[in-house]
């Protein structure tokens, strides 16, 4: 490829699809049942605006920010994907790329690079667990971690074991050696690129995740690891507050979407969540993330930090975001497509597309800072927000809802005033009460 700089995402997820075999590019696109969740996640960002000023820009801007008590050159980090194969170097490209661009990694106890190279490559790289295997096993992956030197814990949750895409799933083999390339040859060989970086190192990919090797054991095989995650009784909120503890430093509760879960997650001691519904893998119909971001960024307040991760794709989806109440987002496929099209290079190019579009909506919109980014910067449509689990709080724009678009009940309280109102008030203003607090004053 002569220039192998690309201008959008977009572009960068075509270049991927061409270099992968298309089993690897399946599990990226990944998605479950229907894919209504992955792309609600993507198409809302598409329904709201921008309400940009004519004049009064502010030459230079700050988009620098922190999460979790970690800097951000710009309120983006990479959130843990447990893929393999993608491209030789793995997360240890993608922990390179984000330090040089200054920003946190998050890698995935499913990846394929062990935590002590991530982090010799990222200083700020969170860890990421799901909870799997028995107490002595997540004590001991913590254990490694923490020494390898991470700097925080993400907890995912949101995971029902849900399969089944009406698109087929790829087919994925348990290990790779000789015999199975062989089988694989009619899915490998029209992608000679994506073999050769492989082979150039005398490696093929190996498919184990070697973050849940035991002490003194091997490192299982993907599936295995699945199986494990699959057997292990699901979590508590009292297990939730016990991971906390024992990690005992800044932690993330990834894979919320209700506002209860939100207050409760407050009350289990946690730094951060990350308003997720795993890039539309987990049940699918789920809203999109940015839809219930408002809602659950106002009913926890200050009290803890807000993330979003799901259908990032652009600097202007940041600045929408962060506009809505999030302190940052976390990007998933838009950084493994970037992986896949350049390697390191690709994820950098990457972060430079999402840093410069959201530069552009910081410019537009008048600000000086990303922290002055709010609802009145956007036009959003009446029945966009989507709240989740208020219970009795409810009321305010529905409730539930659906992935695909606005249902008749939903009007929309969370949504943001007329564009240029004047009011900077919109998500930002109900007052934040833990779960536990609220609950004690209704008895
Ligand atoms: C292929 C793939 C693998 C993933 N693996 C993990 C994982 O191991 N741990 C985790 O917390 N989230 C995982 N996720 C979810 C991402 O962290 C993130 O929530 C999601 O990708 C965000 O949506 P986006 O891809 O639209 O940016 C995975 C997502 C994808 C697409």
């Amino acid at each position: 490829m002569a220039n192998p700089w690309f201008e959008t995402v977009a572009e960068a997820q075509r270049r991927a699809q061409k270099r992968l075999p298309s089993s690897v590019y399946g599990a990226l696109v990944a998605g479950s049942e229907r894919g209504l969740t992955i792309e609600d996640n993507i198409g809302a960002f598409s329904e709201i605006g921008f309400a940009p000023h004519v004049a009064g820009h502010k030459p230079s801007r700050d988009l620098s920010t922190s999460v979790m008590g970690l800097p951000l050159s710009f309120p983006v980090m990479i959130s843990p994907t447990g893929v393999q194969a993608v491209h030789p170097d793995g997360e240890v490209a993608v922990s390179r790329a984000a330090a040089n661009r200054g920003i946190t990694m998050g890698l995935s106890s499913f990846a394929s690079k062990p935590v002590e190279e991530v982090v010799a490559a990222n200083p700020n790289t969170l860890f990421q667990m799901y909870w799997t295997g028995t107490r002595d096993a997540m004590i001991q992956r913590m254990d490694r971690a923490r020494k390898a030197g991470a700097r925080g814990l993400i907890a995912t949750l949101d995971w029902s074991f849900s399969n089944g895409r009406d698109w087929g799933s790829p087919s994925i083999p348990e290990k790779l050696d000789l015999k199975t390339m062989v089988n694989f040859a009619p899915n490998v060989l029209p992608h000679p690129a994506w073999l050769l970086a492989y082979l150039r190192r005398r490696e093929l990919p190996d498919l184990t995740a070697p973050n849940l090797q035991p002490p003194g054991g091997v490192a299982p095989t993907f599936f295995g690891a699945y199986y494990e995650w699959m057997q292990t009784p699901p979590p508590t909120w009292e297990d939730v507050a016990w991971l906390r503890e024992e990690w005992g430093g800044p932690f993330m509760l990834k894979g919320v979407t209700r506002i209860d879960d939100a207050l409760r997650a407050v009350d289990a001691g946690v730094t951060a969540i990350s308003v997720s519904n795993h890039g539309g893998n987990n049940l699918d119909t789920t809203p999109a993330t940015i839809r219930m971001l408002p809602s659950v960024a106002a009913a926890v307040g200050d009290q803890i930090e807000v993330v979003l991760d799901g259908g990032v794709r652009r600097g202007g989806d940041v600045a929408k975001a962060v506009a809505l109440g999030a302190r940052a987002v976390m990007i998933g496929r838009a950084y493994l497509w970037g992986l896949a099209a350049n390697g390191q290079a690709g994820v950098e190019n990457v972060l430079d597309i999402l840093r410069g579009g959201l530069d552009s909506a910081v410019l537009g919109t008048g600000h000086a800072s990303v922290h002055e980014l709010g609802p009145d910067d956007l036009v959003i449509p009446e029945g966009f927000t989507r709240t989740l689990g208020a219970g009795s709080a409810a009321g305010d724009d529905g409730g539930a809802g659906g992935a695909a678009g606005s249902s008749a009940a939903a009007s929309s309280a969370a949504a943001a005033p007329p564009a240029g109102a004047g009011s900077k008030a919109g998500p930002r203003t109900r007052t934040a009460k833990p779960l536990a607090k609220a609950e004690a004053e209704k008895k």
